[in-house]
């Protein structure tokens, strides 16, 4: 029989993307999400690509009755992804008890349910934010966590030491905690992809908003750094390959015989690409100019970070397949059905 995965935040952008991975690979999928950052058409969008619309449950994570509540109605569930979470990194450095209690109760909530449940595995979503300014590029798992530059940033260090801290206590739980780098990007359909609230703060949504004309021009935030070009490097990840790996990690969990109890992967493509190059890339892929300037530097800006991803390549069998400009255009293509 199919598993029966819960994903919260799975109205969320990686958490559509990767229900409609679950589906394809034939899992069942009840998705948990309070729309506070996400539309509940996302899930005509899931259908439409799949063709099954997902059970959906509108909802809080900090609510323990409603996930009490959610447990007795779906019964049989295996799995849990967790993406529901608060991540706007500026935010949560106004706003730090809000992301606190977000996240954290979220998370505890749903530990606290799963051996009652007998939920066997959680994925959590973490960042390659817990490494702050790496000391050597690209970066692979063992290297050490750097003290949080945001609360935000701090539930992710916090959420994994919990999960660790309860499989230790003896918890009959499994979980993988996977460290997203950046993902970019929408579905090759253009049925789902990012939906930011208000201004956007993250350089992909902001460059397809500027081709698109609804903002004037994009602001690179420096182009004084130590990188050949001057401007931040990251690993830009495609957000299917993201969602690919969280189907991985679940079997993995569920079938996998000799997994140890919390394991932990970056993923990434490996590839370093300055905020300059990608801003080449989406213009040679869709023929679309960006206007741009340089301005200042962003307060808390990491200078360089890439992946190792050998890790996952290698024990997950997972690696990240597409190309960059495919990816800018899939963002393109979203951006083009989200309106000019
Ligand atoms: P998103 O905001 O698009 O999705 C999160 C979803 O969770 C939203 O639909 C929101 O409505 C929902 N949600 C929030 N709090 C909830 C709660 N208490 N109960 C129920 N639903 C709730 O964000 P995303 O980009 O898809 O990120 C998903 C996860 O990945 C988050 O945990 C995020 O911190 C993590 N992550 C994201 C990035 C990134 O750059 N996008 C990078 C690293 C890690
Ligand atoms: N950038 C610009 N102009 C913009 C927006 C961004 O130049 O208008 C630059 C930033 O300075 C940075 C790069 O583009 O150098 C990427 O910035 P993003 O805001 O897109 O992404 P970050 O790497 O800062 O952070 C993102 C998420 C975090 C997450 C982290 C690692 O916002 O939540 O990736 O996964 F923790």
């Amino acid at each position: 029989m199919a598993h029966k995965i819960l994903v919260t935040g799975g109205t969320g952008y990686i958490g559509s993307h990767t229900t409609v991975e679950l589906i394809n690979a034939g899992y069942e999928v009840v998705i948990i999400d309070n729309l506070s950052n996400s539309n509940v058409k996302v899930l005509d969008g899931i259908e439409k690509i799949t063709g099954v619309r997902p059970a959906f449950v509108e909802g809080d994570c900090t609510d323990l009755a409603t996930l009490d509540r959610l447990f007795k109605e779906h019964p049989g569930i295996d799995g849990i992804i967790n993406f529901a979470a608060s991540k706007a990194v500026g935010e949560s450095v106004q706003r730090p008890l809000l992301y606190y209690r977000n996240n954290l109760v979220t998370l505890i909530n749903l530990l606290e349910e799963m051996p009652a449940n007998g939920v066997k595995g959680i994925v959590f979503s973490s960042s390659c934010t817990v490494y702050g300014e790496p000391d050597v590029n690209p970066i692979d798992e063992t290297a050490p966590i750097k003290e949080a530059t945001s609360p935000y940033g701090n539930t992710k260090q916090i959420s994994e030491e919990i999960i660790r801290d309860f499989v230790a206590s003896g918890a009959p739980v499994k979980s993988i905690l996977l460290r997203y780098f950046n993902p970019v990007g929408a579905h090759p359909s253009a049925e789902i992809g990012e939906l930011p609230n208000g201004v956007p703060n993250n350089l992909v949504p902001y460059l397809t908003q500027t081709a698109a004309g609804i903002r004037k021009e994009l602001t690179i935030f420096g182009d004084d750094y130590n990188t050949p070009d001057g401007t931040c490097i990251r690993d830009f990840i495609d957000v299917t390959d993201l969602a690919k790996a969280h189907v991985i990690a679940m079997k993995r969990m569920l079938d996998g015989e000799d997994t140890r109890a919390v394991e932990v992967f970056n993923l990434g493509t490996g590839n370093g690409l300055s905020v300059l190059q990608l801003i080449n890339a989406f213009e040679h892929a869709t023929g679309v100019k960006v206007p741009h300037k340089i301005g200042a530097r962003r307060e808390g800006d990491i200078e360089k970070i890439w992946a190792d991803p050998k890790k996952a390549n290698e024990v997950l069998g997972w690696k990240a397949e597409m190309d960059i400009e495919d990816t800018m255009r899939n963002a393109w293509r979203w951006q083009c059905k989200l309106g000019k």
